[in-house]
């Protein structure tokens, strides 16, 4: 225990507020983690926690799973990165392709966030514009166009863009118009008064936790095809998540440009941004020279180990059944929470599809981002923190479900759950 204070007194000095991103523990719930195996994590005291974080969704199979380590300790012995075309790159790259309903061919990268710049950046160059459309609330990474709008506390009219972050040039700003999400006709109409300057539009096809409305993406791609405007779907969370073939699948419907993460590289840094060949060509160094060309270059891109994770990992996932297990799984402890939810008389929504979801404490339907600023974020923070108390660990606003989630551990997450729900009720 005192070895797990002295880590987070360290980590406080020498990381800025003692952590990795913007998400931290409640005060007195700090933990270190020392291994992470199936389900469940272990910190540095030895105390477990079931883990509904998955490394921020990369590791939909469970932690260290053993169709993967082999895989990776295989790739490991043959060398670790080459900055030059390889076999296991080649072959997910394939495999991207023969999945994704849009990519014919992909590049990659070793962040979503880069995959999200450069499919924006390559958009550009393929439309010969410069602005772009995204909806208020979607997350695409840390870049200065993608942190816009995303968790506006008092958000302006549309289509004005509101910089997330300290430091991006108001230029920027004026670069990206800001779409209500599942508003189809206010979409529309921001999409026919700008077609002109407009260079793509990019989309979470399920936005954080908030599924499409219904005709919502047939009606985006529609507007998107008229006037000949790329349409990126971020699949970053629901490529190989929500179905095999990602949201593209699920939802049925194709944008021109998609990028991915998370699980193709099997919890290693690496992402990819796929799509038509006609856009994908201005990738190509034979254009170098030339006004049409965007180089895509990083030391890490294409690299090997994380390429075998993914490779790994994605045969696992076509094996026959997976996505009904992780759907299952998936509606028992989502649906399960609604019960919760309902028996301790809480104003709050369970929304989202089965493999990732989350709790928001408001009475209104959450369609929007502008219903889930009606939610009690207060009480959101009582409900992680007892969760986490009863060593149930979950993101700040997502609970992703793996394939190494048994029943029983369903069954002890609901009962956590539930306790949960009655100190919000108590404490709130
Ligand atoms: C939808 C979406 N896009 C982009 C990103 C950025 O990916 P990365 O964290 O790998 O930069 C994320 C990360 O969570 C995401 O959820």
């Amino acid at each position: 225990m005192s070895d797990e204070r002295d880590l987070v007194e360290r980590a406080a000095r020498v990381l800025p507020g003692g952590v990795l991103g913007t998400d931290r523990s409640p005060r007195g719930l700090e933990f270190v983690v020392r291994e992470g195996k199936g389900a469940w994590l272990t910190d540095v005291s030895g105390r477990r926690y079931l883990d509904y974080l998955l490394g921020g969704g990369p590791m939909v199979l469970g932690h260290a799973h053993p169709a993967v380590i082999p895989a990776v300790e295989r790739q490991l012995a043959r060398g670790t990165t080459y900055f030059l075309v390889n076999q296991p790159i080649i072959e997910l790259a394939e495999e991207i392709c023969r999945a994704v309903p849009c990519a014919e061919q992909v590049r990659f990268t070793s962040t979503g966030t880069e995959a999200t710049f450069f499919a924006l950046r390559v958009a550009r160059a393929f439309r010969k514009r410069d602005k772009i459309v995204k909806f208020e609330g979607g997350y695409h990474g840390s870049h200065d166009y993608a942190l816009m709008s995303t968790t506006p506390r008092s958000p302006k009219a549309f289509p004005a863009a509101m910089p997330d972050s300290a430091g991006i040039p108001q230029a920027i700003a004026d670069e990206v118009l800001i779409g209500p999400y599942n508003d189809l006709a206010t979409t529309e109409a921001l999409i026919a008064a700008h077609h002109n300057e407009l260079a793509a539009v990019i989309a979470e096809p399920y936005q954080r936790v908030i599924p499409p409305a219904p005709g919502f993406l047939h009606g985006l791609r529609t507007v998107t095809r008229r006037y000949e405007i790329p349409l990126v779907f971020d699949e970053i969370v629901t490529g190989f998540r929500l179905a095999y073939g990602g949201a593209q699948e699920y939802y049925g419907v194709v944008p021109d440009l998609a990028t991915y993460g998370k699980i193709i590289a099997g919890g290693f840094p690496l992402a990819a941004v796929g799509g038509s060949a006609a856009i994908m060509r201005h990738f190509d160094p034979s254009l170098e020279g030339t006004p049409e060309f965007v180089p895509q270059v990083g030391t890490l891109n294409g690299n090997p180990v994380a390429a075998v994770a993914g490779l790994a990992t994605l045969a696992e996932l076509r094996k026959p059944g997976t996505y009904e297990r992780l759907h299952r799984t998936g509606t028992r402890l989502r649906n399960g929470l609604r019960e919760a939810v309902l028996r301790r008389g809480l104003a709050a929504q369970v929304t989202g599809e089965p493999p990732v979801f989350d709790v928001m404490f408001t009475d209104r339907p959450i369609v929007d981002y502008r219903a889930t600023l009606t939610a009690d974020r207060a009480q959101l923070a009582i409900f992680n923190e007892e969760c986490l108390r009863r060593g149930v660990v979950k993101g700040a606003q997502k609970i992703y479900v793996s394939l190494a989630h048994t029943d029983t551990d369903i069954d002890r997450t609901l009962e956590v759950f539930d306790q949960a729900l009655a100190a919000v009720a108590t404490r709130s």
